[in-house]
Parts: structure tokens; sequence; C-alpha cells
């Protein structure tokens, strides 16, 4: 099995959603469930950004111990200064520094050209590293990159000291077979590329984040970066619970793992979404509230007599606690007997198949039907034992 760090950014990219705003205690809270949840580095906020996040990086590097805990940087003197006060008390430092390197970004954001980019990135890697054994440098944009002069400035950039070097699709614009072959490509043509981590930060503008994620470490990259839920700028970032079961799922392909305690999964969720305010979409793979919820009388019927029928994820995997069967208009009898047994009722065929028949028209007109429904329904009926 091949080990594939967890780089969570749940607390700097995840904040980055319109309209979250976490203030230090709050992440606190999140990063140590993610310590417990085992990811390899917090990303836990951008120091420079604003005295309030410079606080919450460095509290975070003084409480958490099990994970390496980082802040961003531009790529400029100051920013990686912030970073090393911010968590120059951890145990192991860390810093994530960028620039921008595609055509669009050189030109328009940063008014710079191709050389003065290579130029910027080598003086502040190399600044960086007299400080911190760990130094990731980030290619902004790096999917709508120019292949040839990725090549250039990772290389550069390695020779400098980087330790780790992030390759992100920034705009979520990459398909996994170009992604997959991306890092295929710099992995075989940067000069060092064996001495470091190569790493893949996908956003989600085309629901594409996670299997981008997926097909970058098949093809050679060491980490992933990835928020809980999938929170983050626009559509969000690959989605950390997606990634990790995903991988754990189907290891026969795959062959690696996490490091994960992919039981922490449910609860890591449930915090973040209770503290950021941001809903959990029903349908959400692993954590939302449908993820293990059957609805239909023949999907029912299957999981009653074997879960493996229609559940590939069991829901005590990911701390899910016993999901019962949604009652509504398709459930079917097996679910509804299952249902009155586990609340205490002792119904004969003929009890039961009336009760069913006043549930099915019950069901017609709501769309689930409660316990509180199926108590009242039974003794109406009178066949409350
Ligand atoms: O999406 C991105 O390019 C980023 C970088 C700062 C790594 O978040
Ligand atoms: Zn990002």
């Amino acid at each position: 099995m091949r080990k594939i760090d967890i780089f969570d950014t749940t607390l700097r990219d995840g904040e980055q959603s319109a309209g979250i705003n976490l203030n230090t205690a709050e992440k606190i809270e999140i990063a140590k469930q993610l310590e417990r949840l085992g990811v390899t580095i917090i990303e836990a906020g951008f120091p420079a950004s604003s005295p309030g996040d410079f606080e919450a990086v460095h509290q975070i590097a003084k409480t958490v111990k099990n994970s390496i805990v980082t802040g961003l940087a531009r790529a400029v003197k100051s920013d990686i200064d912030a970073v090393w006060d911010a968590v120059r008390v951890a145990e192991q430092p860390h810093v994530h520094t960028f620039i921008a390197t595609s055509p669009i970004h050189m030109v328009y954001k940063l008014k710079k050209s191709p050389d003065q980019v290579v130029e910027q990135a080598v003086e502040a890697v190399k600044y960086a590293k007299q400080k911190f054994s760990l130094v990731e440098f980030s290619c902004e944009d790096g999917f709508r990159s120019d292949r040839e002069f990725l090549v250039r400035i990772i290389s550069e950039a390695i020779k400098a000291g980087a330790t780790t070097i992030n390759v992100p699709d920034t705009v979520g614009y990459a398909s996994p077979e170009e992604y997959g072959a991306l890092f295929r490509f710099l992995k075989e043509n940067c000069i060092g590329a064996d001495r470091v981590k190569f790493s893949a930060h996908c956003h989600d503008d085309l629901g594409m984040a996670v299997a981008n994620s997926i097909a970058a470490v098949q093809n050679g990259a060491d980490q992933v970066e990835c928020t809980i839920n999938g929170i983050g700028e626009r559509a969000g970032n690959a989605a950390l619970e997606e990634i990790g079961v995903a991988l754990h799922i189907r290891k026969d392909i795959y062959q690696m793992e996490t490091g994960l305690n992919l039981k922490e999964i449910k609860r890591s969720s449930q915090l973040v979404s209770r503290l950021t305010g941001v809903v959990i979409q029903p349908n959400k793979a692993v954590v939302g509230k449908n993820a293990f919820a059957h609805e239909s009388g023949i999907h029912q019927d299957g999981v009653l007599k074997n879960p493996e029928t229609y559940e590939i994820i069991s829901p005590a995997l990911v701390g899910e606690g016993e999901v019962p069967l949604v009652l509504g208009k398709h459930s079917g009898r097996a679910a509804f007997r299952d249902r009155a047994v586990k609340m205490g009722y002792e119904l004969s065929e003929e009890k039961i198949n009336k009760a069913f028949q006043e549930f099915k028209k019950l069901a017609d007109r709501k769309k689930e039907v409660t316990e509180e429904d199926l108590v009242t329904l039974l003794t109406e009926q009178q066949v409350l034992v």
C-alpha cells in the first residue's frame, strides 16, 4: 500500500468560502478534530491576511501535536515571516508559499514576465528554507500553465529547497485524464522530482475535484489537498471524506492508504457544518443525511436481507450510527414490518397487511412517515398489542 498524505485546508481554502468566518476558538476546535481524524497536515490559515488569522494559526500550532501545522504565504518575505512567527512553536514548522504560473495570471494579475515569476519563486523558497525544514511551493493555476514553464519553475524551486511541489487546478478546469497526465509528465521531467513530494489541489467548478485528485495520486502524486465537506472558494475544494473513503473502499484497485481514522469522518463533517453554517446537501456522498438512507421497497427488502446488496460503505465505517430505513410511499412491507417490530409491536400477518394498506395511504399524502405517525396509525387500526 502506498501512503498518501492528506493535507487538510478546511481552515484556509475552506474558510475562503463566501459567507464563512471562523473565530479562533472555532478554528482550534476544528483543528483538534482534524488531528483526531488523522490528517497529515493542517493548513490553519493565511497568517499575513489578518491579525485574527495569525492568532488562530499560532494557537493551532501550539495546540496540535500529531499533525503538521502550516500557513499560507504569498512568495514574499513578509508573508513567509508571518507564517514563521505563527508556526515556529510547532514540532515541525511548515510553510506553504505560492505564486501564479499561468499566462493569464502572470499577465493580468501579477503583471510580471515568466522570468520575473521564476526569480520571485526561487527567492521566496530560498528565504523560506533558511527558517523552515518543510517548504511547500505551489504553482497557482498550475493546470492552466504552460507545461515547459512548469518544468522550469518546479525544477528551480526544488533546487532552491522546496520539499513539496503542489500543482493546483485552481479554477476546477481539468479532466481526470489531463490532470493525471500532467503529474506523470512533471514527475518525469522536473529535475529533482524524485527528491520531493508532489501534491494535488483541486477545485470543484466542474464537479471533478475528487476524481481529479484520485487521478493525480494514481499518476504519482503523494499528497492531496482537500477540505471537510468540500467547502472552499466558489464550488469548493475536493472533499476529504470522499477521497478518504474512496481510497479505502477501492483499495483493491488503488492500493493506497491515507492513515485517516475514518470513524471520525461523520463527527468532523457535522462539526464543520455547524461551525461554518454551511448545510450539507442531503445526497452528499459519505456524509449527507441520505447517504445511507434506503427509500424504495426493493432496496429496503435487499438491505434487510443483506446490507451489501445496496450499501458499498458501511455507515459504521465513517462513524455514522444506525440509519433507520426510510418510511415513505416507495417503502415496502418488509421495511414497514421491520420498523414495527423494532418499535416493539408483535403483529400477525393479517394485522400487518391491514396496517400496511393504511400506511401506504398516509405515505401518499406525506413525504416521510415518522414513528409518531406509525404509533397513531397502528393505534387507530387497533392492532396495538
Ligand atoms: O487553488 C489554489 O491555487 C490555491 C493555492 C493558494 C494553493 O488555493
Ligand atoms: Zn485552492
